[in-house]
């Protein structure tokens, strides 16, 4: 009887993080230097996995007739950070402590203090803006604590309040160092990675490592158009590099300084983006489930408005309930002509369409729907991760979908004599132009299983002393450990087939 024993329990990711470098998925990035903070190495599996994933989206949003692919440079015109408003806006608030050097952000205080700290701030910052006698925070303050909301809530509440901020971390002692009143006010920090241009360093060549892929789409969009004869509504999909400075990496791969994006533009007339919206929202839901994702742990969070992102009219998270609590993994906008306004009057090249059927030529909204390529893979990973009980033992399982999964089948010997090595590389050769496959003569062959299950590999071919009676094989599936035989010959149509499942 098999049963889930350790199915997101909080020590889930500790188990995956080490799983991922004993087997080769992830490493930290210059490791025997002693790391580089919030980037990550993906090894021989990763890679492989990483590459299912890209591969699954890019099928899954450029095999239509609708949407065209680009792959734009990761380095652009200064210009287009202006106007697309990373320059004023990618910023985040942060805070230093003056005793001991601590950064952090703004936001994180919430996690990083007390439960009995935050009572006892909220308590006082009370007397402090009384005594100050001003009126709108009071009220501002007032509301807050009137709210019926958690403790949590109610501190970062205060802390996006940028009058009570400054009052509130006044009282606060710093999570570091635990001295009292020693914080900076809190000063906007630009995400932005900056380099320059050429031999010379000065503010002239200033350029950005692109922080989302996004704007390659937006500024390609007519090129693309009169290039593909698209004509509205149609979609520029891509995939790439981005890097943001972030203050504060967590998770693993949940919050890094590098990742990969996975972006699709849809470009639309006004008055349909609604539609095109909504039903974009459903088709990338659609595509975590249909990849295997557990339904139960994916939602919708959508945006409310008083905190929509300057250029949106509507958005959505697509959220995975991660062991640490719910996080998004893409992000679905409706952006209006926002985009495309903006780079029509910084660049001052009209970025209207024109419409051969209406005459008309305008603008076109734009619904965004952002994944990360990174936040998907440790998605789905963590969402695969099982442990269970066979037959006395604990066993590792990563239960990917056949499609994700890095190895798709492993050939296995059942002992190094008799004929059998021959007939199993005589199978490894005929596959193996076909799909990836391991070959693994090492040990005994429950081992050799289970060295499979944990990397996920869902079938395993056994060539064993009936093989050489009847030129049949073992298949065993790694969910179900059920195993059928078949005859060699029919073994690749039969694995391609699952395969396209
Ligand atoms: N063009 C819109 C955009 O970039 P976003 O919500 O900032 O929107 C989209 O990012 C997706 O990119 C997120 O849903 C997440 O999956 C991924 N992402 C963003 N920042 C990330 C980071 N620091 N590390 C890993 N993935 C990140």
């Amino acid at each position: 009887m098999r049963c889930a024993i350790a199915k997101n329990q909080n020590e889930t990711i500790e188990k995956i993080v080490s799983l991922s470098k004993r087997r080769g998925f992830v490493f930290q990035s210059s490791e025997i230097y002693g790391g580089l903070n919030g980037c990550w190495d993906y090894g021989p599996l990763g890679v492989e996995l990483l590459k299912n994933v890209k591969e699954e989206w890019w099928k899954a949003m450029t095999y239509r007739e609708d949407v065209e692919g680009l792959d734009a440079s990761i380095l652009m015109h200064p210009r287009v950070w202006e106007a697309s408003g990373h320059v004023e806006n990618f910023t985040d608030p942060m805070i230093d402590c003056k005793q001991c050097k601590a950064r952090f952000r703004l936001d994180t205080l919430t996690e990083l203090i007390s439960e009995k700290n935050k009572e006892k701030a909220i308590k006082e910052i009370s007397a402090s803006i009384n005594d100050k006698n001003n009126q709108l925070n009071i009220d501002k303050y007032n509301w807050i604590i009137a709210n019926e909301i958690p403790l949590d809530d109610k501190f970062t509440a205060l802390l996006e309040n940028q009058d009570l901020s400054i009052k509130l971390i006044e009282l606060l002692g710093c999570p570091q160092c635990g001295n009292k009143g020693t914080f900076t006010q809190p000063r906007k920090f630009n995400l932005m990675f900056k380099t320059f241009l050429g031999p010379v360093d000065d503010s002239a060549n200033i350029i950005y490592l692109r922080p989302e892929t996004a704007q390659g789409i937006f500024v390609n969009f007519l090129n693309v158009a009169n290039s593909s004869r698209q004509k509205l509504p149609f979609g520029i999909a891509q995939i790439g590099k981005a890097f943001r400075n972030e203050i504060n990496t967590k998770n693993f791969l949940f919050r890094t300084r590098e990742f990969e994006q996975m972006e699709m533009q849809y470009f639309c007339k006004p008055g349909t983006d609604k539609t095109n919206y909504d039903e974009w929202k459903e088709r990338r839901i659609n595509w975590f489930k249909s990849l295997g994702m557990t339904p139960d742990k994916l939602r919708f969070h959508d945006h409310p408005k008083d905190k929509l992102a300057h250029y949106a009219k509507e958005a959505t998270d697509i959220e995975y309930e991660f062991p640490f609590g719910w996080g998004e993994i893409e992000g679905i906008h409706n952006r209006t002509d926002f985009d495309l306004s903006r780079h029509q009057e910084y660049s001052g090249k009209s970025m209207q369409y024109f419409d051969d059927e209406t005459k008309e030529k305008f603008i076109p909204f734009i619904i965004e729907t952002s994944a990360g390529a990174s936040r998907s893979f440790m998605a789905f990973l963590v969402d695969a991760y099982y442990e269970e009980e066979v037959k006395g033992e604990t066993r590792s399982v990563l239960r990917f979908h056949p499609r994700l999964a890095p190895i798709k089948a492993a050939i296995l010997p059942l002992v190094n004599k008799d004929g059998m090595p021959e007939i199993a590389r005589k199978i490894e050769a005929d596959l193996r132009p076909y799909i990836r496959i391991f070959y693994d003569d090492k040990g005994a062959v429950g081992r050799r299983y289970r060295r499979q299950d944990e990397i996920g590999t869902p079938y395993s071919i056994t060539v064993d002393t009936q093989t050489l009676v009847d030129q049949t094989v073992t298949i065993r599936e790694r969910d179900t450990m059920e195993q059928v035989r078949v005859s060699i010959d029919k073994l690749l149509p039969l694995l391609l087939d699952k395969l396209k499942q």
